[in-house]
């Protein structure tokens, strides 16, 4: 036997799924999920086989092979991380399996809001996310991007409601009971870009193969927003070769959704903190794009090799960023992430983790939710970046376009990379020291630095309350860069003029304010803490959770307000978002004891 990933049971000696066919009745009262998934194996077996499944929380009823025999099966030990093991004894001839079971109303990558929860207030919502490994408290799978499947799907609904699924549309029909939603996946996908939500949703048209989703009183809004979409798909095109998931929605969420965005294929999920008004948070739009390429169609084998899906996709979600908006507009995206990847080695160092700064991780035991940081996103761009300058951009090009061509729908290892770059340009590796970058600590000295004018200007600001000329024509990107910047602690009175000439503890924009309360925070600068809690109780998404509540829980005169915010809002947060909190915050309370 030899496990495929060390995040899953699945095991490459055992037979292979390659197709399911899922029904699910949505219950709202019972908060599950009511399912059969009939799995197709590739082949018909010969003999008899064993097949080891990945299950978290799921009730089994019975599992049937495709004559209606019964499948004797066997649950092991519940694994707090990784979930229950099914294992099945197929008898031979076996094609098919149907499993019919309910998912528990505590599934790990189900979100189940009540009507007050949403923007409506009307109806109820459910949506699901499953990266990294929560698709197994969905449906019993090979839960990892080793094995790709493709799918049809039901969903029946209660009436009113709508599904959207990141599938292709095939009808919709009223029957007793609710609406049924049907749906088809073609193209192969890693069972962590399964995706669904339904709720109350409408839909705008942005260009003939995008349209955007959400609650209707959002639509307006988020249509506005996302209008340029099509020059982002045009712009990804153009650098990465033709788009091959035919349509690309978008899909505003609940404010609950812990995620900035999800490259659920042919509809990402948003969080709705990027409806800034101004279209300044699109990047993150970019972002998922162009997992369409990195990431979808050539998926990391594994956790360990995570930083090959977002390392390489804000690689290309800076490439597009600067096809748009020019160079010093990816530039200072560049500069701001490598502030927040210096933090975050810091961090690990300081905790003493610093394997986690390895662009290869070793992961084994390890929740793929805790390990998660910026390090495989802005080291990996970094390294990509550096070989990009090193090879030049043209033959840097040609090296990522026969990469992506080499392994479409495939899983990918660091090892096959460093094999595709030594055979297109021997010798180019070890130049830049690349194992120093892979499978080294922190960030080595030849990382390419971001340059720009404008980011030289702001960073000679920061520990200074700017006029308000010199900041008139600062973008997002700027303002973040100049509080990032603003040595901690900054005195109460620099605060205080701060916030009374830029009106920062009101903004609008998510990026901004939570720097700006992050500096705050940091600063231990009380009138800060009233709209940090605000928008603790406010917002989902994890990226800004995570560093307030650090901020707050660091501090041993905030410790009490951490875990009071966190009391109030643990029950709206997502499940995964409340599990990565809550052990965030025991790690800040260990380390305040452990100090004399
Ligand atoms: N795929 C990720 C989100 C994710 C990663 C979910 C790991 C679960 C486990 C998504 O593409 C992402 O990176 N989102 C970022 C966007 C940002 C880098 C522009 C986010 O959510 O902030
Ligand atoms: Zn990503």
């Amino acid at each position: 036997m030899a496990l495929l990933d060390p995040h899953s049971f699945a095991d490459d000696t055992q037979p292979v799924v390659r197709h399911v066919e899922w029904r699910a009745a949505v219950d709202f009262t019972e908060r599950a999920l009511h399912c059969v998934a009939r799995l197709h194996l590739e082949r018909p077996l010969e003999e008899g086989a064993t097949l080891d499944l990945d299950t978290r929380a799921l009730e089994l009823a019975e599992i049937r092979d495709q004559r209606g025999w019964a499948v004797p099966f066997e649950l092991g030990p519940v694994d707090p991380v990784f979930g229950q093991r099914l294992r099945l004894s197929l008898p031979p001839h076996t094609a098919a399996i149907s499993v019919r079971y309910r998912t528990s109303p505590d599934a790990s990558a189900l979100q189940w809001l009540g009507a007050a929860q949403t923007l409506g207030g009307r109806h109820p919502y459910l949506f699901s996310q499953c990266q990294a490994i929560h698709a197994r408290s969905v449906l019993p799978c090979q839960d990892t991007p080793a094995r790709r499947i493709t799918y049809g799907a039901e969903l029946l609904v209660p009436p009113g409601l709508t599904a959207v699924m990141a599938a292709a549309g095939i009808d919709a029909k009223e029957e007793a009971g609710g609406t049924r939603f049907r749906f088809r996946m073609v193209q192969p996908i890693p069972p962590y870009l399964l995706a669904f939500a339904v709720g109350e949703l409408g839909y705008r048209d942005l260009s003939p193969r995008s349209r955007v989703w959400t609650e209707p009183g959002l639509l307006d809004a988020a249509a506005w927003e996302f209008a340029d979409v099509e020059r982002h798909l045009a712009a990804a095109e153009g650098l990465f070769g033709p788009y091959d998931w035919e349509r690309f929605d978008l899909l505003v969420m609940p404010p609950s959704f812990p995620y900035g965005g999800m490259e659920n294929p042919r509809l990402t999920f948003l969080t709705p903190t990027l409806l800034a008004k101004d279209r300044s948070l699109v990047n993150v739009v970019a972002h998922e794009l162009a997992h369409s390429w990195t990431g979808n169609l050539v998926t990391n084998v594994n956790a360990e090799h995570f930083w090959l899906n977002e390392g390489f996709t804000v690689f290309a979600e800076r490439r597009i960023i600067e096809a748009l908006d020019g160079t010093e507009a990816a530039e200072l995206q560049a500069a701001l992430g490598r502030r927040e990847l210096d933090d975050a080695v810091a961090r690990f160092r300081a905790q003493g983790l610093p394997q986690l700064t390895c662009l290869r991780t070793h992961l084994a035991g390890v929740d793929p939710d805790e390990a998660f940081s910026v390090v495989p996103y802005e080291k990996g761009y970094l390294f990509l970046r550096l070989l990009e300058a090193t090879l030049g951009r043209t033959q840097f090009d040609a090296l990522l376009q026969g990469w992506l061509a080499g392994h479409r729908f495939g899983a990918v290892t660091t090892e096959d990379f460093t094999r595709h770059v030594e055979a297109v340009a021997p010798g180019a590796l070890e130049a830049i020291d690349a194992t120093a970058w892979i499978d080294g600590e922190g960030i080595p000295p030849n990382a390419p630095p971001a340059r720009s004018t404008r980011l030289d200007a702001v960073l000679k600001l920061a520990g200074s309350v700017p006029e308000v000329e010199v900041t008139q024509g600062w973008n997002v990107t700027e303002w973040q860069l100049f509080l990032d910047a603003t040595p901690r602690p900054a005195a109460p009175d620099e605060l205080a003029s701060l916030d009374r000439r830029f009106s920062l503890s009101t903004s609008a924009n998510a990026e901004l304010l939570s720097s700006w309360l992050c500096l705050a925070l940091e600063s231990n600068y009380a009138p800060a803490i009233d709209p940090a809690c605000d928008f603790l109780g406010r917002i989902g998404r994890m990226k800004y959770l995570k560093p307030l509540y650090r901020a707050l829980a660091q501090r041993p005169e905030t410790r009490e307000v951490a875990e009071r915010c966190f009391d109030q809002n643990a029950p709206r947060y997502h499940p995964i978002a409340r599990q990565v909190l809550r052990s965030l915050l025991d790690k800040a309370a260990a380390t305040v004891q452990s100090t004399p």
